[in-house]
């Protein structure tokens, strides 16, 4: 196992990704639980290379991710609405913002307020996915060859709740698939992923259709929970740094001004809104350790030999909180991206986080544009502040939770509309 520290270690590997974009195998999470079919997992091959150029035709540059700004801001909008609402935990809301974009624009499907079917079904399969990779859990990913051995043995038991979860697996990529086939036959399906991808159906093998479906159930799996770990992030942050906070809303303005949202035409002119975004970024690693790769020959990196099958961890947590980069790492401090392009120049957070080689995250312009519009929206309508109790104004503490992806911990904060006028651009009707 080799763990990379160094970003300029993970540049060589990015440049020779030919060797090191393979992933290991997980028995239990991948092979038994269906995972191994999905994006994130899926051995580097020919299967690999369709998903990848699904999501690439689909979210791989600005251009595609352009016509995703409509319904990127609606989705916001909607959020701004139900944390409003019910400003208790912004948790939940971040949840339903991000499955919101996601599955609108894989599926065409709208969430529903309350309990949503479709984000259950997924959350679930997802749950079950996170609770199969915890490392030790399973001692069939240590010896594969238990899942040969018969199933009435001691020790067993792992193969029954494997069999639960892989038809939770198959209902997570069947279920809302079909919607989207139903509304193609019913003649009202609004134009996603899916639906625009088996416009020629006829002309699909079999094979190409499976993989659709399950390039389509990657999205979420990829997009969901990362996207809202940065967005509960910024919440705190914005908690924390409440000098942070004014200097954005002061931003938001003078270039916007109080009559109406801010939209994507007005990124180019906050540069201190989109150093939030980068910050927020580097300040909370959403995937601390990347996922892993496994290097598919012999090879050198950085003059090392490195074995064939090798399995290679990038500490992106490390990277992003270099203090000789980022000085004061634990800090949040957007201005370090404004002030001066010395080696930060070079160690891009928004290169890092999302990972390298042909493995680097598919989904990271959707991911920036989604965070842009959920900072930007928020402050130009809320305070965001700390929770009182008992007239002590509570201080929470940046604290991460252990996984692949890693969230901050829970924390309580107050969100109040910054005017009336924020109150009624909330109330004003979606287009
Ligand atoms: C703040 C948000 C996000 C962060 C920090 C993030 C980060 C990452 C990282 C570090 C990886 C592993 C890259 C590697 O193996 O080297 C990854 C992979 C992936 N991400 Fe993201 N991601 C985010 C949002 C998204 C979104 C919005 C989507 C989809 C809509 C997405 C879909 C995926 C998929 C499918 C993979 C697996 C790619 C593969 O194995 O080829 N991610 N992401």
């Amino acid at each position: 196992m080799i763990i990379v520290n160094s970003a300029t270690i993970m540049d060589e590997l990015d440049k020779k990704g030919a060797i090191y974009s393979d992933r290991p195998v997980l028995e239990m999470g991948g092979e038994l639980v269906g995972y191994s079919q999905t994006l994130v997992l899926i051995a580097y091959g020919a299967r690999f290379r369709t998903y990848r150029k699904h999501f690439s035709r689909y979210l791989g540059s600005p251009k595609p991710i352009q016509q995703l700004y409509p319904l990127v801001e609606r989705e916001s909008r909607r959020f701004l609405k139900r944390t409003l609402a019910n400003h208790q935990d912004v948790l939940p809301h971040l949840r339903k913002l991000a499955g919101g974009i996601i599955l609108r624009l894989t599926y065409g499907y709208e969430v529903q307020d309350g309990e949503d079917p479709f984000v259950n079904l997924i959350e679930h399969a997802n749950d079950n996915f996170n609770a199969a990779t915890v490392p030790g859990a399973f001692p069939v990913d240590f010896f594969p060859a238990m899942k040969k051995l018969p199933q009435w043995l001691p020790g067993m038991g792992f193969m029954k709740l494997a069999a639960e979860w892989a038809k939770d697996t198959a209902r997570m990529v069947e279920v809302p698939y079909n919607y989207t086939k139903q509304q193609m036959a019913a003649g009202t399906a609004v134009p996603s992923f899916v639906s625009t991808s088996l416009e020629d159906e006829s002309s699909l093998s079999a094979d190409d259709i499976r993989d659709l479906r399950f390039a389509a159930s990657s999205m979420y799996g990829g997009g969901a929970d990362t996207t809202v770990s940065a967005e509960y992030a910024f919440y705190l942050a914005m908690v924390l740094y409440p000098e942070v906070q004014k200097k954005a809303q002061a931003e938001l303005d003078a270039v916007v001004g109080n009559g109406r949202l801010p939209n994507f035409n007005d990124q180019p002119q906050l540069p201190y809104i989109n150093a939030i975004v980068t910050e927020v970024l580097r300040w909370n690693s959403v995937a601390p350790t990347g996922v892993p790769h496994t290097a598919i020959e012999d090879g050198f990196v950085a003059g090392y030999f490195v074995p064939k099958g090798s399995l290679i961890l990038a500490n992106l947590w490390n990277m992003l909180h270099n203090p000789d980069v980022y000085p004061d790492p634990f800090t949040f401090d957007p201005e370090r991206h404004i002030a001066s392009p010395g080696k930060e120049a070079q160690q891009d957070p928004r290169k890092i986080c999302f990972g390298y080689g042909r493995r680097i995250c598919p989904g990271m312009h959707l991911a920036e544009a989604s965070l842009y519009s959920c900072v930007s929206m928020s402050l130009a309508v809320f305070d965001i502040e700390k929770a009182v109790e008992n007239g002590v104004p509570i201080t929470p503490v940046h604290e991460n939770t252990s996984g692949i992806i890693s969230y901050p911990k829970p924390f309580k904060c107050v969100i109040k509309p910054r005017s009336e006028k924020a109150v009624s651009l909330i109330a004003e009707e979606l287009l």
